[in-house]
């Protein structure tokens, strides 16, 4: 008996085959873009993620018998907004995670419900990102698809109805919603009532590992599943990630470098950051929750520098000479840690953790007339490094002792991304075998929910181990002088920020 896992992502639908014992028997990605019809606008149509998820279910299974299928796993994007007519139809595209157009409802929200009163019950503030301003958006704003709502779904919960027909959801992706009680683990109807929006549009929240839903026969027909097969809860997609990574265990944490970048650490218990400003929501792993910071552009910092400035790096690639990527770290390794007194800060879209602020811009601060390409890229590394550094001594400060923190994601193959990251951090760093993120996690989570293994702790034993090993090395001390500038600089240049976004 096999699993899938599906992650709904930002660009592209992940489908995984693993076998009961981990191993990636197939993988299929098929891509798509999202929109931004304004500025601080990110929109998906729902239907394209299901096209495509079609599309990756029939290549999975055009090698691998959909009888040998177990059950299936779901991960995606946390955050958006999907609105269903009564029919089941999508009433508009969804709002997604980047989409940063409700702040002035944040405010709003926080007024109406009261400020302590939100930390209190969903452990977060309301931040453009989440689920809950943009519904309140598009109560504001269209209030002709506000009236015809039936259904409010997350990215991934969608994917489930046009798999099943049935509507669930898991606890760890309402976390990220603002109406869930994420200590008591349930629909809040404080909040609920407190915006006057009816219980009924939301789908039932069930831990991680529950079977919640069987593939329906209209779903078998495009997908190439057999009818009946489990569609387990599953997870958001930093939730399915951690575990995909190992991250079950109390005070276990790891750091991904993805587009975003996220510093996740597991926690038996429902611990808040008293200013909110760690995200504290439930994890995958049921009754357990976990504390994490997200920075919006950490690798996606790094693409950004090699799309715009790294041609030269981009046109040897073309010509098959290797990676631009590659090429713009070797140079950057001839840099000092601390690149001659420059530092770069990731806030291109905008920022999450430690600074909830979609006018925050990027910056590089300290340019000399010695400073080059190769230091530049190296201030982004160290930059984004910092960046997460933040979301790390947050969780330091809350008592979070690693004794390593795990890397993955795309930024982590870079070795001097690695060992800069063991350098700032001070702590050990490792990487695991498991390199598929998300997607991973979600069929690790079919598998338990399929009682293969008797709990995510035990398939995680199973399917997960460590390979490599980063120490700290000898260049903490110039790191830790930039990081205390680094510090300093968003608070000098908030208001200049907020000016330059008033155009
Ligand atoms: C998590 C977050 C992103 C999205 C998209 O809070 O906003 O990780 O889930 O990946």
């Amino acid at each position: 008996m096999n699993f899938i896992g599906i992650d709904v992502g930002t660009s592209s639908i992940k489908a995984l085959l693993v076998s009961p014992s981990g191993e990636v028997l197939a993988s299929s990605n098929p891509q798509y873009p999202f929109q931004t019809p304004a500025p601080l606008f990110a929109e998906t149509d729902p239907e394209v993620w299901w096209q495509a998820t079609c599309v990756a279910l029939r290549e999975l299974l055009a090698e691998h018998k959909a009888e040998s299928i177990g059950g299936v796993g779901l991960t995606g994007q946390m955050h958006g907004l999907v609105l269903l007519d009564e029919k089941g139809k999508p009433l508009r595209p969804c709002i997604m995670w980047n989409d940063q157009r409700s702040y002035q409802e944040c405010a709003e929200m926080t007024e109406i419900i009261g400020e302590s009163e939100v930390l209190r019950i969903t452990g977060n503030p309301i931040l453009a990102g989440f689920t809950a301003p943009k519904l309140r958006w598009v109560e504001k704003n269209e209030p002709e698809i506000f009236s015809r709502i039936a259904k409010v779904l997350l990215p991934k919960d969608f994917i489930r109805y046009r798999l099943t027909g049935e509507f669930f959801s898991d606890v760890s992706d309402a976390s990220g919603t603002s109406m869930l009680n994420v200590g008591k683990r349930q629909w809040s109807e404080e909040i609920l009532s407190a915006m006057g929006w009816p219980s009924r549009w939301l789908p039932e929240v069930t831990e991680s590992t529950v079977a919640s839903a069987k593939v329906s026969s209209a779903a078998s027909s495009s997908t190439g599943l057999t009818t009946g097969t489990p569609v387990i809860a599953g997870g958001g997609d930093q939730a399915a990630q951690a575990v995909g990574c190992g991250i079950v265990n109390q005070g276990m944490v790891s750091a991904t470098l993805g587009t975003s970048g996220v510093v996740f650490a597991q926690s038996d218990e429902y611990r808040v950051e008293p200013e909110g400003k760690l995200h504290a929501f439930c994890h995958a792993v049921p009754g357990k929750w976990h504390l994490m910071g997200v920075m919006l552009s950490a690798a996606g910092s790094f693409q950004w520098f090699k799309n715009e400035l790294g041609g030269e790096e981009q046109k040897r690639e073309e010509n098959g000479e290797g990676n631009a990527y590659d090429f713009l770290t070797a140079a950057a390794a001839e840099v000092k840690p601390g690149c001659e007194g420059l530092v770069f800060l990731p806030y291109l879209s905008g920022e999450r953790t430690p600074y909830p602020d979609p006018h925050a811009r990027g910056a590089f601060v300290g340019l000399t007339l010695r400073h080059g390409k190769s230091h530049l890229t190296r201030a982004v590394l160290e930059g984004v490094s910092f960046g997460l550094k933040d979301s790390l001594s947050l969780m330091q400060a809350l008592g979070v002792q690693p004794k390593k923190v795990i890397l993955s994601g795309g930024g982590a193959r870079s070795s001097l991304w690695k060992q800069m990251l063991a350098d700032v951090f001070e702590t050990r760093c490792s990487l695991v075998n498991a390199t598929e993120g998300a997607a991973y996690g979600a069929a690790l989570l079919g598998a338990v929910g399929c009682g293969v293994h008797s709990s995510v702790e035990e398939a995680s034993k199973v399917w997960i181990r460590e390979t490599e090993q980063v120490d700290i090395g000898p260049d903490c001390a110039p790191y830790q002088k930039n990081y205390q500038i680094y510090q300093d600089l968003y608070p000098a240049l908030k208001s200049s920020f907020r000016n330059l976004s008033s155009d």
